[in-house]
């Protein structure tokens, strides 16, 4: 598979720092930036609205294929409506996590995602997208960070937004959907074999930009 446009992927676990670096390193090169997570949050919560069951694959496949979703600045719109606050709480992320193992509701996402490489790049986050969304990426990283790490980051992001949470529970919540994300069959969460390892358990967010714009400058140098 060719890409139109050179592609960065960040993989990893919930509350690892994903978003925010991608975000950050996608801003600095000037590149594109997909948060393939938004698209199975989306798929959730468009499911509940239409009363479809989190295991109903076939009706989930139909709502993938049809998917009206629109990212502007950090902001994601489903079919024209600003749903950010709708699909950020951890309650949509477990939704997310339940409809994520069905392999046809995957396949049914990978052309969307696939279109996101235009030039002059993009960063991916997710959990699949060095590993079988962007095999071809020029640079893969995988970031992780202990449990009790993410989920504090979790908590304080969460706090932000203004939601109620209980850091007790985060980190339940979020082992929980590790393991169910680690242990599904079809693109289970899980390093791509030429990926860059990178922990931030003990990084500040601008330290691991500076981390993974360095690998990704190296990729860019040998890729000339
Ligand atoms: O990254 P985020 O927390 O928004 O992802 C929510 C859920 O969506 C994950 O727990 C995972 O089950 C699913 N997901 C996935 N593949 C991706 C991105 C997210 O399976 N590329």
């Amino acid at each position: 598979m060719s890409l139109n446009a050179p592609v960065v992927t960040v993989d990893g676990p919930g509350g690892a720092g994903k978003g925010t670096v991608s975000l950050r390193t996608a801003t600095v090169l000037g590149w594109h930036y997909l948060d393939s997570g938004a698209l199975y949050r989306a798929l959730g919560l468009l499911a509940t609205r239409n009363e479809i069951a989190l295991n109903d694959e076939p009706a989930l496949v139909k709502l993938a294929k049809n998917l009206e979703l629109e990212f502007r600045n950090d902001q994601v719109l489903l079919d024209g409506e600003f749903v950010d606050r709708l699909i950020r709480s951890e309650q949509a992320g477990d939704r997310a996590s339940r409809i994520a193992p069905l392999a046809g509701v995957r396949r049914a996402l990978l052309d969307w995602q696939r279109a996101c490489a235009k030039p002059p790049g993009l960063v991916a986050d997710g959990r699949d997208m060095g590993s079988v969304v962007f095999p071809a990426a020029i640079c893969k990283i995988y970031l992780t960070a202990s449990a009790e790490a993410r989920a504090k980051r979790r908590f304080n992001q969460l706090r932000l937004k203004g939601f109620d949470v209980n850091i007790r529970q985060l980190f339940e919540e979020i082992t929980e959907r590790d393991q169910r994300d680690a242990n599904r069959p079809v693109s289970p969460l899980r390093p791509a074999e030429d990926a860059f390892l990178l922990d931030t358990t003990e990084l500040t967010i601008e330290q691991a930009v500076e981390e993974v714009l360095k690998l990704v400058q190296s990729a860019l140098d040998l890729s000339e």
